[in-house]
């Protein structure tokens, strides 16, 4: 029997290694829930980063890993217990330029797999699903802050056009099917661990490396900059989400930096002043994401407890631990 009615739940979460999932699954061990992992540890960015990402979760009895990729099917579905009460579903494809020159597998990755999650779902009869949807679906769209309500999606990207696709996919299974799907549109996520290819990451190891930064759009397009700990606690509080079949509900901060800024803050964290070349934007780069949070609230009782400054500190503190590199900031007494 499937039910989110109670306190220890079995969650299983796709791409559990990545940056988020791992995150999510520290927090999951903690409360006690059982988790299985599946991913498929992608080649996207280096493997041996994926691993030290999940090192600690094995310490839990509750903890297990499958090594699969969710393009298949038959091993999903033996993966995947019938007791299980949630799937929270990462595993993608991530990576906006990546998806251009590589929409295919985009595709195969992010909505068949997608659409074999959603089988073994109703195959299982696990009837809550939360979905890793993106600020990235809205593209184009000119009225910011971008709300839900919005049904105008204006997707540039390959990959942006996968997570409206996975969030469609979602519609057609909660209809038929009763499962309650929430697609939970994570703006620009940052925070020990993030992907190595994103800003902020890139930027620190850029700097510390002696390295310009390059200014894309020269330096003035704007992204909804969003610290892990809030997306987990959006992601957690989803797991025992009732009051209605189907929802998309975006998780941001509601608080626009422009990239010119972003770097500024970067400096003045790290101590370091930064060497910057300016660049055109770049084909599938969405100008500006901009997240009303207002319904996240309202369903999830969401807030975006981090600002950026706070955030990228405590990510400047994760770089350097990890990089065995001394502070630049003379502590002053
Ligand atoms: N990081 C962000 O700012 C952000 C913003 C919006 C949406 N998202 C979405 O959130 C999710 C997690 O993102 P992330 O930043 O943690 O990325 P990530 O790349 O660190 O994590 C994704 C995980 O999925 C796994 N994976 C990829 N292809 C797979 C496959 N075929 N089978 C099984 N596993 C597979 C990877 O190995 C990886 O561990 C993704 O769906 C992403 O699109 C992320």
């Amino acid at each position: 029997m499937n039910t989110t009615n109670k306190e220890k739940l079995n969650i299983v979460v796709t791409g559990g290694a990545g940056f988020i999932g791992s995150h999510l699954i520290d927090r999951l061990l903690k409360k006690n829930h059982t988790v299985t992992n599946i991913d498929n540890f992608d080649a996207f960015y280096d493997e041996s980063i994926k691993r030290d990402n999940i090192k600690g979760h094995f310490e839990y009895d509750s903890y297990s890993l499958h090594e699969i990729d969710i393009r298949d099917k038959k091993k999903l579905s033996d993966a995947v217990s019938v007791n299980t009460d949630v799937i929270v579903h990462l595993a993608a494809k991530a990576g906006v330029r990546s998806s251009i020159d590589d929409p295919t597998t985009y595709q195969e990755v992010n909505v068949t797999g997608t659409q074999n999650m959603l089988e073994i779902a109703r195959e299982k009869k696990i009837k809550q699903f939360i979905f890793a949807s993106s600020s990235s679906v809205y593209g184009k769209n000119p009225n910011v802050p971008w709300r839900e309500d919005d049904t105008v999606l204006q997707p540039i990207s390959p990959y942006a056009s996968t997570k409206v696709s996975g969030e469609l996919l979602g519609h057609v299974y909660s209809h038929l099917y009763d499962i309650r799907f929430l697609a939970l549109r994570f703006f620009t996520v940052y925070g020990p661990r993030q992907r190595p290819d994103l800003a902020v990451h890139k930027f620190f190891r850029l700097i510390h490396e002696g390295k310009p930064i390059t200014m894309y759009g020269n330096g003035f397009t704007s992204r909804d900059y969003t610290y892990i700990d809030d997306i987990i606690d959006g992601v957690i509080s989803a797991l025992n989400y009732k009051n209605s079949l189907y929802e998309v509900i975006n998780l941001g901060n509601n608080n626009i930096v422009k990239l010119i800024e972003l770097i500024e803050v970067i400096e003045k964290t790290s101590g370091i002043v930064v060497k910057k070349e300016n660049v055109e934007e770049q084909p599938g780069d969405v100008r500006q994401t901009w997240a009303d949070i207002s319904k996240a609230n309202e369903l999830l009782e969401y807030s975006a407890n981090y600002v950026l400054e706070k955030g990228l500190s405590i990510f400047g503190e994760w770089y350097r631990e990890k990089n065995d590199i001394k502070s630049k900031i003379e502590t002053s007494h």
